[in-house]
């Protein structure tokens, strides 16, 4: 898939260089297409699941051990199925509003805003630029100059919202511990919990937090606790990029074990109770 075919060179950038007079597209012999390509399918696949996991309505508590799937936590309908809402039911039931609505469209946009996101979705989705070395797939680039994109910096209280939805996750991990003899523990609460510290991690690795802890200093030897754990949330940082991507794969296998046995497809394998 290396482009090396001849082109009229675009008109550059505002107040841009001009590009070097190649008449080849790109010079890069590498599979420089294949990063973008693999974006694009793994984050359709899990969009397509989770927009119809979410509109689907059922399935997603399990009332013997207090399962619930973190796509409808908290559930705030009123369809929702008696003991799934730990935090009341105020929202109508109509099938266009997520039984989730109080919380999904806050992590949709602390992901769609994410540092890491935006570079996945802009080179794979918007082909600006697809990758190093390769032109931009638009005549014009603005950046995130101007509304819309210039929203993205709204991230930082998307952050904020993140890091509530997670402690409510945490509640939903710590109430599933739960059997019809009282204390319970299966392989269910071994998904959620480590669906729980993966999305810690990820919420814990963001840039903003990253800046939240370390940033407006002079001098970290002045705020020795506070270089302490910047320095752990650098160590997070630098793995953002899998984070953004295990979280993904660890939310899906989540509500989709939740799914199997609250569906009576599979029985949840039991260690105590
Ligand atoms: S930068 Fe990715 S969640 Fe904040």
């Amino acid at each position: 898939m290396t482009t090396t075919s001849a082109r009229t060179p675009r008109p550059q950038p505002r107040g841009g260089r001009a590009r070097a007079a190649i008449a080849a597209k790109t010079l890069r012999t590498d599979r420089w297409w294949f990063a973008p390509l693999i974006t694009v399918v793994g984050l359709s696949a899990w969009v397509i699941y989770a927009t119809v996991r979410v509109f689907m309505h059922k399935w997603y508590w399990v009332e013997q051990y207090h399962y619930l799937t973190p796509f409808y936590s908290p559930c705030v309908t009123d369809r929702c199925v008696e003991g799934s809402s730990h935090f009341g039911q105020f929202l109508p039931g109509w099938w266009i509003i997520p039984d989730a609505a109080l919380t999904l469209p806050f992590l949709l946009l602390f992901r769609l805003t994410c540092y890491y996101y935006r570079k996945a979705y802009y080179r794979s989705f918007w082909l600006s630029p697809p990758a190093c070395a390769v032109p931009d797939g638009h005549q014009s680039y603005s950046g995130e100059t101007r509304f819309p994109l210039l929203s993205q910096n709204l991230h930082r209280y998307f952050f904020y919202a993140a890091a509530i939805i997670s402690l409510i996750n945490t509640w939903d991990a710590i109430l599933a511990f739960h059997s019809p003899e009282g204390f319970g523990f299966g392989l269910g609460n071994i998904i959620l919990l480590v669906n729980v510290v993966m999305l810690w991690a990820y919420t814990i690795s963001c840039h903003s937090c990253r800046h939240i802890i370390g940033g407006r200093l002079k001098h970290f030897s002045k705020h020795p606790m506070r270089y302490k754990a910047w320095t752990g949330v650098s160590w997070l940082n630098v793995r953002h990029m899998q984070l953004a991507w295990i979280t993904l794969g660890t939310l899906a296998l989540t509500d989709f074990y939740v799914m199997a046995v609250a569906a009576g497809w599979i029985n949840d394998l039991r260690f105590i109770n």
